[in-house]
């Protein structure tokens, strides 16, 4: 039965200029009526399942108001194995002391807070709102409610950021012990307002920048176990991410989210209160590759002992060792450079 479980919210109270996930603007009707839908797709085709892992992506899952949130999260909170971790995607603009509680009482362990920058020229260029101040507030909020478990997104990038404005971000997460970092590359998406604007960036420098992010979090005990993801310790590892990249079944629910379960990957689109749900039943090259695009992401690789990935390591075995990038050691199967992941991927695609 599916361990893990992703919900997608589509909601934003405003836009930054980088992004083009899919989401539109908070609206409260809209968001009563599609966490209804939610909730009814749960008990229909989830009744019997408790998750290992509860994933609550967007979009911003807490722009949702205190009554909003707690009617989606009392529905889940049941659903929970023993060992298993809740999270929920903050901006931390949102937070607040009744929130975080609802949080806490709903058994959500986990927070995935997008930070991205402390630098306020950025901030505003970007078109977000959580300066110092707002992030050390909403930090201070959860630790208060025992939420420790906390993960922070970055980007990295950005025109006019310096290796200085980088440090800052991570000293920052460093002096407030935060468990979980991610730091990702800025990437232009055709359809965000960055895109849209034909916004360049320069990749001698990004690549300088991740060369700096790799040593610094080193040096202070975070660990590389995914292209853009460090834990201090592996029990902060996000785990359900861990799954999906594992290509573990994991069950979706909303507008705009992907699925994987029952060998068939399936997607919903259409809009946000009449979703259609797209399946794919892959061929057995395309299911390889994906297992392989993922599994390869990650710093330990891919175990040959399990059936799936000595499958997929098989049937592109020549492809794979025709690069220098490809290491296959004590059964396991990798990348030797993770900054140069899609060099090796390029073989078989
Ligand atoms: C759904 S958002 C996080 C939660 C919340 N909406 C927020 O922004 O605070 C997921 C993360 O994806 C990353 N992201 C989104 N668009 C990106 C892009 N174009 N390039 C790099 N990272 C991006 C950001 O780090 C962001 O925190
Ligand atoms: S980064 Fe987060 S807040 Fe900004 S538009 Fe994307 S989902 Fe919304």
């Amino acid at each position: 039965m599916t361990k893990s479980l992703y919900i997608h919210l589509p909601f934003c109270k405003s836009f930054c200029s980088y992004c083009d996930f899919k989401r539109g603007m908070y609206k409260p009707k809209i968001v009563d009526s599609y966490l209804k839908q939610v909730i009814n797709c749960l008990k229909k085709k989830y009744a019997k399942n408790s998750f290992k892992t509860i994933y609550l992506g967007g979009g911003t899952p807490n722009c949702l108001s205190n009554q909003q949130l707690e009617y989606l999260l009392k529905n889940l909170k049941n659903k929970i194995d023993k060992n298993y971790e809740f999270t929920i995607e903050c901006n931390p603009e949102f937070i607040t002391k009744k929130q975080a509680e609802i949080f806490k009482r709903n058994n959500v362990n986990r927070i995935s807070l997008g930070i991205q920058t402390l630098n306020k020229k950025i901030l505003k260029k970007v078109n977000r709102h959580n300066p110092q101040e707002i992030v050390e507030n909403a930090l201070t909020i959860l630790k208060k409610q025992h939420l420790n478990n906390i993960s922070c997104d970055l980007i990295y990038g950005f025109n006019n950021q310096t290796k200085k404005m980088i440090k800052y971000d991570l000293d920052f997460l460093f002096k407030h012990t935060i468990k979980h970092i991610s730091c990702y590359s800025l990437e232009i998406k055709p359809h965000s307002t960055f895109g849209k604007q034909k916004y360049q960036t320069d990749d001698i420098t990004i690549e300088k920048h991740l060369e700096f992010i790799i040593k610094y979090l080193k040096q202070h005990g975070y660990k590389r176990y995914e292209v853009s993801n460090w834990a201090k310790q592996n029990k902060y590892q996000s785990k359900h991410n861990v799954a999906t990249w594992l290509t573990q079944p994991w069950a979706a629910i909303g507008y705009g989210a992907y699925g994987f379960e029952n060998d068939h990957y399936y997607f919903y689109h259409g809009t946000r209160l009449k979703w259609k749900l797209s399946t794919k039943k892959l061929s057995k090259t395309e299911k390889y590759q994906q297992v392989l695009m993922m599994g390869l992401r990650l710093q330990k690789g891919l175990y040959l002992k399990n059936k799936l990935y000595f499958e997929a390591y098989t049937h592109f075995k020549k492809q794979l060792e025709s690069s220098n990038l490809f290491v296959k050691q004590n059964n396991y199967i990798k990348c030797r450079n993770l900054n140069l992941l899609d060099e090796l991927l390029i073989k078989f695609f």
